[in-house]
């Protein structure tokens, strides 16, 4: 299959919604990360998408809409929904509601909600409302791989797997929608993302954060959110993560990129803008400022496929503290990391 990347104009909507009602997929712009769309009422349609990002079945996907009113075809709407929904949409927040029996199997993986978002992008709310159906979409990456920011990412994984790529430039969050449990009493934040718990608590009050979030699901613990039971965001090299105080880290990266380099392996590092100039001998890559998390959030997905394209083996992270869009950060690059960090001053004394 021949896969066509255009800019979003009235001929490609129209075309991609044609796409979209023959159970086709098409890959479109969303503020957080691009999406892999499929007509959610289609369960053949919803399938292929699994088959097209190689997805675990049991891995449930986010229906986008454009409008409340086809929420009556797809949830029941719990009253706390209303007041986020006021606040937040459109824009990066998904929220899990009880799901009616006209979502198929497929798109729930069995579950008895669905997760549904309403997109700001324009591409994204364009494209929904030409359609006018609910639209199934995970990001648009090859399972386990980092979620793609740009259509040229989009392209990397699924040339020749599907016909269409929407292209709207690169996505304004950079990191996924924030994931909320809202049927379980206090709201749970099972993925962080572009709205953070402090947003949500302007809100609604107290809000958690699912245990899972920071660190990997323990022996017999259950998903909450089947995604967080998967590799995930991984560059092929090994990345880990450098935790300290500021200068402590900067010489660490140093001590850490020598040692690497000389055992003879592919290195880099990923630092903030602040410290390029003191890393320049270590390959660095700038994941933005110390001070803006949003920056950081913003690169972290092409910093990490570029590792792969620069065929990097280990990779030494900074790191941020894990608040606000930080939290989402981190989710990430821990995820990124499997997990692996080490301390600087451990670094520097050994
Ligand atoms: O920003 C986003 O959310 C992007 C764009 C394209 O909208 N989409 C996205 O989809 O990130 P995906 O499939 O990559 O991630 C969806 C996450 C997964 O971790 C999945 O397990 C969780 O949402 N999820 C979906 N439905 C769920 C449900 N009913 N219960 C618990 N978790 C659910
Ligand atoms: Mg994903």
């Amino acid at each position: 299959m021949e896969t066509r990347v255009s800019s979003a104009d009235e001929a490609v909507l129209a075309e991609a919604s044609r796409l979209l009602a023959e159970g086709q997929l098409v890959a479109f712009p969303t503020e957080t990360v691009y999406g892999l769309g499929a007509n959610a009422l289609n369960a053949q349609a919803v399938l292929n998408i699994f088959a097209a990002k190689g997805r675990p079945a049991d891995n449930p996907l986010i229906v986008h809409i454009w409008n409340r009113e086809q929420l009556a075809g797809i949830c029941e709407v719990p009253e706390i929904a209303e007041k986020l929904m006021d606040a937040f949409w459109p824009g990066p927040l998904t929220m899990l509601m009880p799901r009616k029996s006209t979502i198929p199997d497929a798109v729930t993986a069995g579950l008895s909600t669905v997760a549904v978002r309403m997109p700001s992008h324009p591409v994204a709310a364009a494209l929904l409302k030409q359609c006018n159906l609910p639209i199934a979409a995970p990001s648009a990456n090859r399972s386990g791989k980092p979620s793609p920011t740009t259509a040229a990412h989009v392209l990397e994984d699924m040339q020749g797997i599907i016909p269409l790529i929407i292209d709207g430039g690169s996505c304004d969050v950079g990191v996924e929608s924030t994931v909320l449990d809202i049927c379980n009493g206090t709201p749970c934040i099972l993925r962080p993302g572009g709205v953070t718990k402090n947003m949500l608590e302007k809100v609604v009050g107290e809000v958690k954060v699912a245990g899972s979030v920071l660190r990997p699901l323990q022996a017999g613990e259950k998903a909450l959110s089947p995604g967080m039971r998967y590799k995930h965001y991984s560059p092929d090299g090994q990345v880990t993560l450098v935790e300290g105080e500021e200068q402590q880290v900067v010489a660490a990266l140093v001590k850490l990129y020598q040692h690497a380099s000389a055992a003879g392996h592919r290195t880099s590092v990923m630092c903030f803008t602040e410290h390029m100039e003191a890393l320049k001998d270590c390959h660095p890559h700038d994941i933005g400022s110390r001070d803006k998390p949003e920056e950081v959030a913003h690169c972290l997905f092409d910093t990490l496929r570029r590792m792969d394209e620069e065929k990097m083996e280990a990779i030494f992270s900074e790191v941020v503290p894990p608040e606000g869009m930080g939290l989402a950060v981190m989710n990430r690059l821990g995820r990124a990391a499997a997990f692996r960090s080490v301390q600087a001053d451990q670094v520097l004394t050994e």
